[in-house]
């Protein structure tokens, strides 16, 4: 808690430096914004007590606009009937992301739904939507955790100092983006690169569940704990499930092979376990050449 604003230049600087050393590199706002003004209705009428019990959020009228956090698309079915009016809005949320990825009948009708989602907080503090780099035929598909900030600026994912990293890494097992398709669980950077949390994931999870549906890739590679514990619906660690196959099945029942492996910037972190990734990699190749 900082009591005084510093007013020297020195004093600025240093405070900056420590913010910046803290991981707060961008200032997202110039005034704070107060989200729960943004979210009150905007109509002076009341809403009449028996549609919206105690508790519920009312669904909005036909010609309401839709409040930030409750996204619509203009042709989809909407988002809630009267009948399933939401009582957790991060669930509400969750369903209506379900319902998006679910009714996508290709990848470029899931990046439009997912460009007109509002459901996720991260959308509005991100730049960018990063939703795939690379090849959608290929053969394998990688999944990260979420952009960080280079890839927020380009709206591509592992462009950045960890995605050079990923490019020899691949290089080293004859692969490139032209041969890889490569996205993230979440597609919208967290602010200061923070750790998604649980109900960020819950919101984002149908849509990489049906990014990896519609691609079919042949072998999954899940970079790091995260997007494994995601995908492979398990608690381990990564450090236990890495270099083991195991298998993602999707919600038409495909299973796909995957291979959980060290994400590249822990090992920028921690080079020592670069052999281990190696080794992934190498099943990952063998894996291919058996399949063909
Ligand atoms: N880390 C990730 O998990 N994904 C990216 O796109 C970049 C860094």
């Amino acid at each position: 808690m900082i009591a005084t604003s510093p007013n020297n230049p020195t004093d600025i600087a240093d405070l900056l430096a420590f913010y910046a050393s803290a991981g707060a590199d961008e200032a997202l706002e110039e005034e704070p914004v107060n989200r729960f003004a943004e979210m009150a209705p905007k109509s002076p009428e009341r809403v009449p007590e028996a549609t919206a019990p105690a508790g519920q959020i009312p669904a909005p009228g036909p010609n309401q606009p839709s409040r930030p956090g409750i996204s619509r698309l203009p042709d989809a079915p909407p988002a809630r009937t009267p009948a399933a009016t939401a009582t957790v809005p991060d669930e509400a949320q969750a369903a209506l992301a379900r319902q998006l990825a679910a009714t996508a009948a290709s990848l470029d009708e899931l990046r439009q739904h997912m460009a007109a989602f509002d459901g996720c907080n991260l959308k509005f503090t991100a730049k960018n939507l990063v939703f795939a780099d690379g090849n959608p035929n290929a053969a394998v598909m990688l999944v990260g955790e979420a952009p960080g900030r280079d890839e927020d600026i380009e709206g591509l994912p592992f462009v950045g100092r960890s995605g050079r990293l990923l490019d020899r890494m691949l290089a080293a097992i004859g692969l490139d983006r032209t041969s890889v398709y490569i996205a993230n669980v979440i597609p919208w950077r967290p602010p200061g690169n923070r750790t998604p949390t649980p109900h960020e994931t819950e919101i984002c999870r149908p849509f990489i569940e049906r990014q990896i549906e519609l691609v079919n890739p042949r072998v999954l590679v899940n970079l790091g704990g995260p997007s494994a514990k995601t995908l492979l619906n398990t608690t381990e660690g990564i450090l236990r499930l890495r270099g083991n196959w195991r298998v993602h099945t999707t919600a038409s029942g495909t299973a796909i092979p995957a291979m959980p492996t060290l994400h590249p910037a822990y090992l920028l972190r921690t080079p020592a376990h670069k052999k281990l990734a190696w080794r992934d990699f190498l099943e990952v190749k063998a894996k291919l050449q058996a399949l063909g």
